[in-house]
C-alpha cells in the first residue's frame, strides 16, 4: 500500500497530472512518511525554479463589511458581533506607503464585498497607488464581481485577483454558502479572471466542514487543470460567532501535505505559507515554507482595524505593528536558511 503512494508521488512529480481516484488515494493514505517524502521532492522543485527566495506581500484589510453570508467567515453579513470599518483611500495609501518603505513590492487590497467600493472608487485608487508605486504589483481580493468590473479594475492597473474557488464540488459548496451564492457563478468569475489577463490565484480551506477526502482531490484536479498562477490555502479555522461555531479545524499536518502536493502539481506556483497555518500551530508559515509554499503575506493594515478583520478565531499578527511583523517574519524566515526578497514576485518559469 505504501509503495503505491510513493509510486504516485513520483508520479505527479515527473507528470505533473494524476486522476481524481489516484489524488483521492493519496489523500485517503496519508501518513508522515508519504508527507517527508512529497515535501522533500516539493522542495527540490520549488528550489530549482524559485532557489532559497521567499517572495511577500503587503496584505491591506480594506473593509470587513459584506454583502455575503458565506456559513465559515467571521465577518460575514449576519455576524453582529462583528464592528465594520472600512479604509479610506488615504488610510490605503498610508500603507501602502509605510509597507513601500518596508520593503513590499506587491500590495493586497483584501476585503468583503463592500458596495462602497465601486469601480469609480477602485480605479482612482489603483491608478493613484501605480502612479506612486509603478514599480509595484497590486493584487485584488475583492470577491465576486462582473467581468465588466474586473476589465475595468485590469484596465486601472490591477495586476492579479484572488478569488479562492473554495470547493470544486458544487454540492459541496451549497453546504458552504447560502442560496444566493453559486458555484457557477464562482466558476464564471475565476474564467473571466483569466480571460482578462490577471494573475489569477484560486485556493481552498482544508478541513472545512462537511469537507471528504473526494472534494479534496476534486479541488487538485481542478487546480492541476485550471493551472492559477497562485494558490491560497490553508486551514478551515472556527469562528466562534459563525453557524460552524460547532464544527472542528482542519488539521495541519493534512495541510502541509496538500502544499508538497500543489507544489509537485504545478512547480512554479505561487504557494502562501498562510496566516490561517500561522494561526494553528506557532511554526505554522515555516513549516509551509519547509513543505513548498513560496510566498507569505504580512498584514499591513493599520493595528486599529486587524482585530475587526476577525475570519476565524485566535487570528495572529493583530497586535503587531507593519514593521515589527515585517521584522519578525524576516527572522523566522531566515532561521530556516531562506530570504525574503524585495521585488514583485512574479511567476518564474
Ligand atoms: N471577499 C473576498 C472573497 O470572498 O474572496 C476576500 C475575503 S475572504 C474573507 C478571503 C478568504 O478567507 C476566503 O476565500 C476563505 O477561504 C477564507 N476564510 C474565510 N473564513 C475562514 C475561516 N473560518 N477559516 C479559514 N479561512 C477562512
Ligand atoms: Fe464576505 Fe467572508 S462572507 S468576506
Amino acid at each position: 500500500m505504501m509503495s503505491k503512494v510513493f509510486e504516485l508521488i513520483d508520479r505527479l512529480e515527473s507528470c505533473h497530472s494524476l486522476s481524481v481516484e489516484e489524488y483521492r488515494y493519496l489523500i485517503d493514505n496519508y501518513s508522515d512518511s508519504a508527507a517527508d517524502y512529497a515535501a522533500k521532492k516539493a522542495v527540490s522543485l520549488r528550489h530549482s525554479i524559485y532557489g532559497k527566495d521567499v517572495y511577500i506581500r503587503g496584505l491591506i484589510e480594506i473593509s470587513n463589511i459584506c454583502k455575503n453570508n458565506c456559513l465559515y467567515c467571521g465577518i460575514r453579513r449576519d455576524n453582529r458581533e462583528c464592528s465594520r470599518y472600512r479604509l479610506s483611500e488615504e488610510d490605503i495609501l498610508a500603507c501602502c506607503k509605510e509597507g513601500y518603505a518596508l520593503g513590499f513590492r506587491t500590495f493586497v487590497l483584501q476585503g468583503g464585498e463592500d458596495s462602497h467600493f465601486t469601480d469609480e472608487v477602485l480605479c482612482r485608487l489603483l491608478v493613484k497607488i501605480k502612479e506612486l508605486y509603478p514599480d509595484c504589483a497590486v493584487t485584488l481580493s475583492l470577491g465576486e464581481r462582473s467581468r465588466e468590473s474586473y476589465q475595468r479594475l485590469h484596465t486601472a492597473g490591477a495586476d492579479r485577483y484572488l478569488l479562492r474557488h473554495e470547493t470544486a464540488d458544487k454540492d459541496h459548496y451549497e453546504k458552504l454558502h447560502p442560496s444566493e451564492m453559486s458555484f457557477e457563478r464562482r466558476m464564471e468569475c475565476l474564467q473571466d479572471l483569466k480571460e482578462i489577463g490577471y494573475q489569477v490565484g484560486c485556493g481552498f480551506m482544508v478541513g472545512s466542514p462537511y469537507q471528504t477526502s473526494e472534494h479534496i482531490a476534486k479541488d487538485l484536479k481542478f487546480i492541476e487543470e485550471f493551472k492559477p498562477s497562485m494558490c491560497g490555502i490553508g486551514p478551515y479555522i472556527t469562528h466562534q460567532a459563525t453557524p460552524f461555531a460547532d464544527m472542528p479545524s482542519g488539521s495541519f499536518e493534512l495541510t502541509l501535505y496538500l502544499l508538497s502536493l500543489l507544489r509537485l502539481i504545478k512547480p512554479d506556483l505561487l504557494l502562501p505559507a498562510t496566516t490561517a497555518l500561522g494561526t494553528i500551530h506557532p511554526k505554522g508559515r515555516e513549516l509551509g515554507i519547509l513543505a513548498g509554499a513560496n510566498v507569505v503575506m504580512p498584514n499591513l493594515s493599520p493595528v486599529s482595524v486587524r482585530k475587526k478583520y476577525e475570519l476565524y478565531d485566535n487570528k495572529i499578527c493583530t497586535g503587531e505593528e507593519s514593521a515589527q511583523c515585517r521584522q519578525c517574519l524576516d527572522r523566522r524566515i531566515n532561521s530556516i536558511g531562506y530570504t525574503i526578497v524585495t521585488h514583485r514576485g512574479d511567476p518564474k518559469k
